[in-house]
């Protein structure tokens, strides 16, 4: 049997399936439920602990829109300056997160949306999230096959030096207080303030610091590419789709 007719096959209460959406609490569901919120190809499900099967939530609605896809669900966006990649709690001071450009339900999805290779607050460009947990290691892992690279825009405060690029791609350069030196990264010399950069690792704000290690600053960073997947379509910052 393939998985995915092991999936079809699957049934989920009404409640748990709202909830582990993020729709509400299981109580909060149950009420919802009992209220009319949810239907199953335009017929109201009352009682929530009432049987989904899989191949029904395509057809199910959630006060008239249409319900969330079940797991695996993985979106695109292009991530604007100025937002966090971690679910900041609603508790927290509010220091924008990328989840607030996304449906709020997602923040509380089970399994989690993951972020495969977050940026930092003031990086702009291609975030991708998904509650596959497979799906995110196999893009970011260093050891993974289809880990096909990371690229990114880079803005520099000086013209480079001159010995940046075999530097970077000898596999040779340590970054401060680190054990183990960065795998080779490819670049290419867009001018001589602006630089392609492909990294095949995740190192915390490993662009810049690579740039800090030859005596120059980052300006602007911006990724363009994770492993297959760009910006196509998805020109204006904030912009995001399901892929
Ligand atoms: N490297 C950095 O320094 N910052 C990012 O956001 C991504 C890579």
């Amino acid at each position: 049997m393939t998985t995915s007719t092991k999936t079809e096959k699957r049934h989920f209460r009404a409640d748990r399936l709202a909830a582990s959406l993020g729709y509400g609490s299981r109580q909060e569901v149950s009420l919802e439920i009992r209220r009319g919120a949810l239907s199953v190809g335009g017929k109201k499900i009352t009682d929530p602990s009432q049987k989904i099967a899989a191949n029904e939530c395509r057809a199910c609605s959630w006060y008239g829109e249409a319900l969330d896809p079940l797991p695996p669900l993985t979106a695109l966006l292009h991530k604007p300056s100025g937002y966090v990649c971690t679910h900041t709690d609603e508790d927290e001071p509010r220091i924008p997160s990328v989840f607030d450009l996304l449906p709020p339900r997602w923040r509380f999805r089970n399994p989690r949306m993951a972020i495969a290779g977050r940026l930092d607050a003031d990086t702009t460009g291609l975030v991708i999230l998904s509650d596959d947990g497979d799906f995110v290691h196999r893009l970011t892992s260093p050891k993974s096959r289809d880990n096909t690279g990371k690229t990114y825009l880079v803005t520099l405060a000086d013209p480079l030096k001159g010995g940046e690029k075999a530097l970077f791609e000898s596999g040779t350069l340590f970054l401060n207080g680190e054990r183990t030196p960065l795998l080779p990264a490819e670049m290419e010399v867009i001018d001589e303030q602006t630089i392609r950069l492909t990294l095949f690792e995740g190192r915390y704000h490993q662009v810049k610091r690579m740039f800090a290690a030859t005596g120059n600053r980052v300006t602007a960073l911006h990724r363009e590419k994770v492993g297959p997947f760009t910006l196509e379509g998805m020109a204006t910052e904030g912009a995001w789709r399901v892929f």
